[in-house]
């Protein structure tokens, strides 16, 4: 089935962001880096601007910035509700308000919204879906990412984790993912599986980030070729 806007839920995070929950440092910025699930983050704009090598990969990516600017308007309200009734579930220290949060993700969408068509053009944002096979070679890129898609969402199954991890590794010499948990802040089974899979044949560790919004969610896999 094609994949359908209406089913996703925008909602991007900054570089600052990034860089904290991936352990990214100044060296990393020589590197060639893959986002994958980077939907309407401003990270790919933001460090591409300051001289990183950022290639960003989602479906939504097949829409277009008036469908994308459509949907995140259409959410925004809902998601803000969700987040007031909720509120106990994260930890209010670097973004300390509802405000705040409001402010900061909608300001990071905006300007992936102004950079999206400059971006696209550039092949900076391409459109695919995990885990179909993505056309790059062997170890095209340093690193792979994925910021709250791959392990959040249980329900997608280990099958599909498998898979896309699998293709992810394929193309990228590392794979970094977080947060570890569910969207409830558990530690599940799902990625007790992963790490198990991936553990025979890749070097598999687990890092404390200093990024806690959603409470405990606040370490990082990082899956190496050997
Ligand atoms: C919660 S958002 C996270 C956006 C961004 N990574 C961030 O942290 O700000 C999840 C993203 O995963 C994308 N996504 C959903 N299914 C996907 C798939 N099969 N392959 C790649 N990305 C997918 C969605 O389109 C959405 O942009």
């Amino acid at each position: 089935m094609a994949f359908q806007l209406s089913s996703v839920v925008p909602w991007g995070r900054t570089m600052a962001e990034y860089r904290s929950m991936f352990l990214l440092t100044d060296e990393d910025k020589n590197k060639k880096i893959a986002g994958f699930g980077d939907g309407p983050a401003s990270f790919n704009h933001e460090a591409n601007a300051a001289g990183w090598h950022i290639t960003s990969f989602d479906p939504i990516y097949g829409f277009t910035k008036e469908q994308l600017a459509q949907r995140i308007e259409e959410v925004l309200g809902i998601v803000m509700q969700q987040m007031a009734e909720n509120m106990e579930n994260y930890v209010w220290t670097q973004i300390t308000s509802l405000d705040e949060l409001e402010a900061v993700r909608m300001g990071a969408m905006r300007e992936f919204l102004f950079d999206y068509e400059l971006g696209n053009q550039q092949g900076r944002y391409i459109c695919h879906e995990l885990p179909e096979k993505l056309p790059y070679p062997d170890a095209s890129f340093d690193i792979g990412l994925s910021s709250h898609f791959l392990l959040l969402y249980t329900a997608l199954g280990l099958g599909f984790y498998i898979a896309a991890i699998s293709e992810m590794l394929r193309v990228c010499k590392e794979v970094r993912i977080f947060p570890l948990c569910d969207l409830d802040s558990n530690a599940s089974q799902l990625t007790s599986d992963v790490i198990g899979h991936f553990s025979t044949e890749y070097e598999v560790q687990i890092r404390q980030t200093g990024y806690e919004f959603q409470k405990n969610a606040n370490k990082l896999l990082v899956i190496r070729r050997k």
